[in-house]
């Protein structure tokens, strides 16, 4: 009895690994679990002429062999099951063109921001990164921006609930680097902020703004000038001239805008410059000493600089772009092109 237990599991073994198609998987279902003629059947026929302790051995080692067949053609039916989706593979056919990759350049506002990041980095800055959900505290307050300050208009602003809002400008990063470090400080910090502006070709919700801070014993508007003027010419690649303006701004004293020589026509006059010459760029100024008291510094000892500058603005100046729309539309035909 246990020679015969022991071939056919050798039979069936042999067979179930060859089982290809369900017809050949009902056949080896027939052959050994039949209910007439099945192999199984048949040994647990025989049983029956077995004395009562021989047979109650030979009946444990039948009854595993059985598991062992409905478990092995349970197994090899999932495998058949499975076998449709490797079918319909094709094989790999070398001489085949290969699908052609489309490597997308970078978005140009990314391809600006890394061309920033590089000229400040070059220049000693460090950069520094804030929160786009901010406090009322660092947005406005240690900003010397005033509790009646129209820019705290929720016209202006969007608020969240908690008293938290988006952040209108990336100068709270400013007061955050202060309020972590000590001078000397070079930084910049580079990101979205918010506004409730509606869409238009010069206006988006949300945009990007870099902002620079500049803290040391003895930092003079000379520093501030000589900084913006080389990063112009670094960002635009030519001989540009910065101009100020006197200007207002709650947390510089005194604060200024500054103006590029226009890159269209040289100063000469077009229609990019309204016929000025010069266009805008950003608010720059001298950290206001009521700033350096919100972070605990000395402002009889230290002074600094800082300025703002947008990313959008300069890739649309760099690149003629005339919509700031067409940053955000995801136009394959606008991205596709090179912003090197
Ligand atoms: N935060 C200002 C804005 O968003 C830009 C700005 C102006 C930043 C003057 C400065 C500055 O650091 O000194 O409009």
């Amino acid at each position: 009895m246990q020679a015969r237990v022991r071939t056919i599991r050798e039979q069936f073994d042999r067979e179930v690994a060859g089982i290809g198609d369900t017809a050949a998987l009902a056949a080896a279902r027939v052959r050994f679990l039949g209910r007439k003629e099945g192999l199984l059947t048949l040994l647990l026929r025989d049983l029956r002429d077995l004395s009562g302790a021989e047979r109650a051995a030979a009946g444990r080692e039948v009854n595993a062999l059985k598991d062992h067949v409905e478990f092995g053609l349970a197994a090899a039916a999932e495998r058949l099951a499975q076998a449709p989706a490797a079918a319909t593979l094709t094989p790999l056919e070398a001489s085949l063109p290969g699908r052609l990759v489309h490597p997308g350049p970078l978005h140009p506002l990314s391809q600006v921001r890394d061309d920033i990041e590089e000229i400040f980095l070059e220049m000693g800055f460090t950069l520094e990164h804030g929160p786009e959900v901010e406090t009322d505290r660092y947005n406005f307050a240690a900003l010397n921006i005033g509790e009646h300050h129209p820019a705290r208009d929720s016209q202006d602003t969007f608020y969240l609930e908690n008293g938290l809002l988006l952040r209108t400008h990336t100068s709270p990063v400013q007061v955050r680097a202060m309020e972590r470090r000590r001078p000397p400080i070079a930084m910049v910090a580079i990101g979205k902020v918010f506004r409730r502006d509606a869409f238009d070709a010069t206006h988006s919700p949300v945009f990007h703004q870099v902002e620079g801070l500049v803290v040391d014993e003895g930092i003079t508007f000379a520093h501030l000038k000589g900084t913006l003027e080389h990063f112009c010419r670094r960002v635009f690649e030519r001989e540009v001239t910065l101009r100020l303006r006197p200007s207002f701004f709650p947390f510089v004293e005194p604060g200024a805008e500054y103006d590029i020589s226009c890159i269209f026509c040289s100063g000469a006059g077009c229609s990019r410059c309204k016929g000025s010459g010069w266009i805008e760029l950003g608010g720059t100024g001298m950290v206001h000493p009521a700033v350096f008291e919100q972070v605990g510094y000395d402002p009889a000892r230290v002074s600094g600089f800082a300025f703002g500058l947008g990313i959008e603005r300069i890739a649309m100046l760099k690149h003629g772009i005339d919509d700031i729309r067409l940053f955000y539309e995801n136009d394959l035909r606008f991205l596709g092109q090179s912003f090197a």
